[in-house]
């Protein structure tokens, strides 16, 4: 063999290791993150705008058959990133209006259990729309979801966002407060605070007003069984007929501070709550009143924010008022300071701009800012971009120019 050769061989082999270690590289699974509330790692990172995915099952929670669980699984069939128990999913769907156009709308649902990597669960309640405005009602979509989405249907999602989590200390015992629907995301923290930190004591108050609007029944009965740590009270409005306290619930009436104070044990507490608004503007406020301090409370309200934060107020009318223009809708208002935030001003106006969770959570009603500030009355979860703003949460603090 010639040094010419020789040489060609170990060029040749050289090579070959050199594509081998590249091959190698790039068939390797992606190295794992590692998921900061559990400690374990993640298969591989949520995904950025939106994914495909299909509706694996259904099934009826209630004998109404008005609140139902949705299985989605994603259609590439990649494993599920581990989210926080209590966050929402967002879906975008396309739906006819009164008019029969179809158009886009976008609503959050809150996922309703703890982390399984081959699919997320959803539960949907029937809404009755008001009739003035069907178009901004939640029961557009979740009616949508009860009557038409059935198993085989492809929904697009964003990933699993929203700060309305379980804190991560086990030494403090948590309160779950739910009102009606408002028990999926306090359901999840539930299984997952259980699967986790199996030590922690957990209160969850459900307020339901009757028998019939309970869900999960049977999964908290089996959880409260398994796990002396975690207390359950039911709490129902308007009891059926013939029941009586003892007989499936625990108390009569709402939840309020006084049955928190009867049934907790005393001591330090994070408190969680989740219901409708009225529920939320009497008890979050109470909470307060009581003495829990600030960042002991965690809420999330259904649709637009209805608690006002200490720091609020009640905003005056302005003497000069604001001019905000629409660019996109070749529109210039006058704030006077009436509204709660810029999407319920251009909503008012006849203004469309996509909104899903309407809380400063999702960034669906993010929207470029040309010129001019704006204000956030509580800060928001999402990390808006630059030059841009989330009109759900946000207030002009001068003239603005806005690309809606
Ligand atoms: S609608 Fe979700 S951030 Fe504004």
């Amino acid at each position: 063999m010639t040094a010419l050769a020789l040489l060609g061989y170990i060029s040749a082999a050289l090579l070959a290791q050199v594509i081998v270690a590249i091959l190698v590289t790039a068939l390797r699974p992606r190295p794992s993150l590692v998921d900061p509330v559990q400690g374990r790692s993640l298969p591989n990172a949520a995904w950025t705008g939106l994914r495909a995915f299909r509706v694996r099952s259904r099934e009826d929670e209630d004998d109404a058959t008005s609140q139902t669980s949705f299985y989605l699984e994603p259609v590439d069939q990649q494993p599920l990133a581990p989210y926080r128990a209590g966050q929402f999913l967002t879906f975008q769907l396309e739906l006819p209006d009164a008019q029969g156009q179809v158009r886009r709308v976008t609503r959050c649902y809150s996922l309703s259990d703890r982390h399984d990597p081959q699919a997320f669960r959803i539960t949907v309640k029937r809404v009755p729309a008001p009739r003035d405005r069907p178009d901004l009602s939640p029961g557009l979509v979740s009616n949508h979801f009860l009557d038409r989405v059935a198993p085989g249907a492809i929904l697009q999602l964003r990933a699993p966002a929203g700060a309305f989590v379980l804190g991560d200390d086990p030494s403090v015992p948590a309160v779950l407060i739910a009102g009606g629907i408002g028990i999926t995301p306090l359901f999840a923290m539930a299984r997952a605070a259980l699967a986790t930190q199996p030590d922690r004591a957990l209160h969850l108050f459900y307020g339901v007003q009757d028998r019939r609007e309970l869900v999960f029944e049977a999964d908290l009965l089996a959880m409260q069984q398994q796990h002396p740590n975690f207390h359950v009270t039911i709490v129902q409005s308007c009891p059926l007929p013939g029941k009586a306290e003892g007989d499936s619930f625990h108390a009569t009436g709402f939840i309020d501070v006084a049955l928190l104070r009867r049934v907790l044990p005393h001591g330090r507490h994070s408190f969680y709550v989740c219901g409708p608004p009225p529920m939320m503007a009497s008890l979050v406020p109470a909470l307060r009143e009581w003495g829990v301090a600030g960042d002991a409370v965690h809420y999330e309200a259904f649709g637009p924010a209805s608690i006002e934060s200490p720091e609020q107020g009640i905003a005056a009318p302005l003497e000069t008022p604001i001019e905000i223009q629409f660019v996109t809708s070749a529109r210039t208002l006058s704030w006077t300071g009436a509204d709660t935030n810029l999407l319920d001003f251009a909503e008012r106006h006849g203004i469309a701009v996509d909104s899903g969770c309407r809380s400063g959570s999702c960034g669906t009603c993010e929207t470029a800012l040309t010129a001019g500030e704006v204000g956030y009355a509580q800060p928001s979860s999402f990390e808006v971009a630059k030059g841009h703003c989330l009109l759900c949460v946000a207030v002009p603090t001068g003239d603005l120019v806005l690309q809606a």
